[in-house]
C-alpha cells in the first residue's frame, strides 16, 4: 500500500491543467468519494493494525497534497481567465482629458470679481432686443447719426427686432426695474454687422458698468477704473482719460492704459505711444436718467464699457481675434486658471 501511496504523492506534484473544467475533473479523480485518494482511505481500513500508524502518515500527507496541487491549480487558472477577458483588475483608470475654460470666460469671470470686490452686481438681459433699450432710452435721438456707429443687425421684417450691439441695453433693463443707489455691471455678448479681421468682429462680448447715486463724481469713475486697471494688468498700470463722444454719457472719455507690453517706451502693440485704449467711460447723461424715470437733480452716475476681447488679447498678447472663434483645442488648451 505503500508503494501505491507513493506512486500517487508523485503523480500528483506533476499535476497541470489547461481549463477550470480540467482542475475540476482532477479534483474528482482524486479527491472525491470516488476519487483515488478516497479509495486508499477505503483501502486503510482493511490493513494491519501495526502498520496503521506508518501508513496513516504518509496517506494524510497524500491528502493535504492533493488539495494544496488543486487549489492552487484552481487560482492560477482563475488568474489566466481574468486576463483572456481583457481584464486586468490592477490596472488604473482611464484619465479622463480635462477640459479648460475659454480664455473670454477667464477674463470675463476675472473682471466680474474685480468689480464684486468694489460691491458691483452682475446683471444680464436678451441679445435679441427693440431699438427702445438699444439706442431710444439711451439718449440715441431717431435718425441721429450716432446710430450708424454702431453698425446694427436688423433680424426681421419688423425693424424693431435688433441684436444688441452693446450691454448698456441691460443698464437700461436694470433702471427700469431698481431705483438707485445702483452699482452692477453688465457681462455679456453684442453683434455688430463689421468685417471680420485680426482687429474686429462682428460678435464680441462686453462688461459694461452703472454705478448711480447721490453724488457720483467723475472723480469716483476714475478711481473706479484706476483700480480696475491695476488689479488687471498688474500695479504699475498707468491710466489715461481722453475726452470723447457718447450719447448716453456727458462728459464722454476713452481711457488708455500704459501699454502692457513695453510698459510705455513704445512698441508695436501700442503704435509707439506707449498707450493703449481699453474703454469708453462717462458721467450718465441726464437724459437718460430721465428718461428711466430717475431723478436727474437728485442722483448722479458713471457708466463704462469694454471689449472683454480686447483686454484678453493685451493680457495675453493674442494678435488675432478671430482665435478666440475657431475653436481650436491647440489654442484653447493654453488657457489654465483659477477663475
Ligand atoms: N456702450 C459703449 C460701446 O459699446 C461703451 C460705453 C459704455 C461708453 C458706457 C460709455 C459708457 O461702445
Amino acid at each position: 500500500m505503500l508503494d501505491k501511496i507513493n506512486k500517487l504523492v508523485e503523480e500528483v506534484k506533476e499535476l497541470s491543467a489547461a481549463s477550470a473544467e480540467e482542475v475540476e475533473q482532477l479534483r474528482i479523480k482524486y479527491l472525491s468519494k470516488k476519487g483515488s485518494v478516497s479509495q486508499l482511505f477505503e483501502e486503510f481500513k482493511t490493513i494491519a493494525n501495526e502498520q496503521k500508524r506508518e501508513v496513516g502518515k504518509v496517506l494524510n500527507v497524500l491528502k493535504t497534497q492533493a488539495q494544496e496541487k488543486i487549489n492552487e491549480l484552481r487560482e492560477a487558472q482563475s488568474s489566466t481567465d481574468q486576463s483572456a477577458s481583457g481584464m486586468d483588475l490592477s490596472a488604473p483608470g482611464t484619465v479622463l482629458p480635462m477640459g479648460s475654460r475659454h480664455p473670454l470666460s477667464i477674463v470675463k469671470n476675472e473682471i466680474v470679481d474685480i468689480f464684486a470686490r468694489l460691491g458691483f452686481n452682475v446683471a444680464v438681459g436678451p441679445e435679441i432686443e427693440d431699438d427702445h433699450h438699444v439706442f431710444t432710452a439711451l439718449n440715441f435721438p431717431p435718425e441721429h447719426p450716432a446710430r450708424d456707429m454702431q453698425d446694427t443687425f436688423f433680424i426681421a421684417t419688423n425693424p424693431d427686432v435688433i441684436l444688441r450691439t452693446h450691454t448698456s441695453s441691460v443698464q437700461v433693463r436694470f433702471m427700469e426695474k431698481q431705483q438707485p443707489p445702483l452699482r452692477a455691471i453688465f457681462p455679456g455678448r453684442v453683434f455688430r454687422n463689421e468685417a471680420i479681421s485680426a482687429r474686429a468682429h462682428c460678435i464680441f462680448h462686453q462688461v459694461e458698468g452703472l454705478y448711480i447715486d447721490k453724488n457720483v463724481s467723475f472723480a469716483d469713475l476714475k478711481q473706479t477704473l484706476l483700480y480696475f486697471a491695476k488689479e488687471m494688468f498688474g500695479e504699475e498700470t498707468k491710466i489715461r482719460l481722453r475726452p470723447s463722444y457718447f450719447p448716453f454719457t456727458e462728459p464722454s472719455a476713452e481711457m488708455d492704459i500704459s501699454c502692457t507690453l513695453c510698459g510705455g517706451k513704445g512698441c508695436n502693440v501700442c503704435k509707439h505711444t506707449g498707450w493703449v485704449e481699453i474703454l469708453g467711460c462717462g458721467m450718465v447723461d441726464p437724459n437718460v436718467l430721465e428718461s428711466n424715470n430717475i431723478n436727474s437733480e437728485e442722483y448722479t452716475g458713471f457708466a463704462f464699457g469694454m471689449g472683454i476681447e480686447r483686454i484678453t488679447m493685451l493680457k495675453y498678447q493674442i494678435k488675432d481675434i478671430r482665435l478666440f472663434f475657431e475653436n481650436d483645442v491647440r489654442f484653447l488648451k493654453q488657457f489654465e486658471s483659477a477663475y
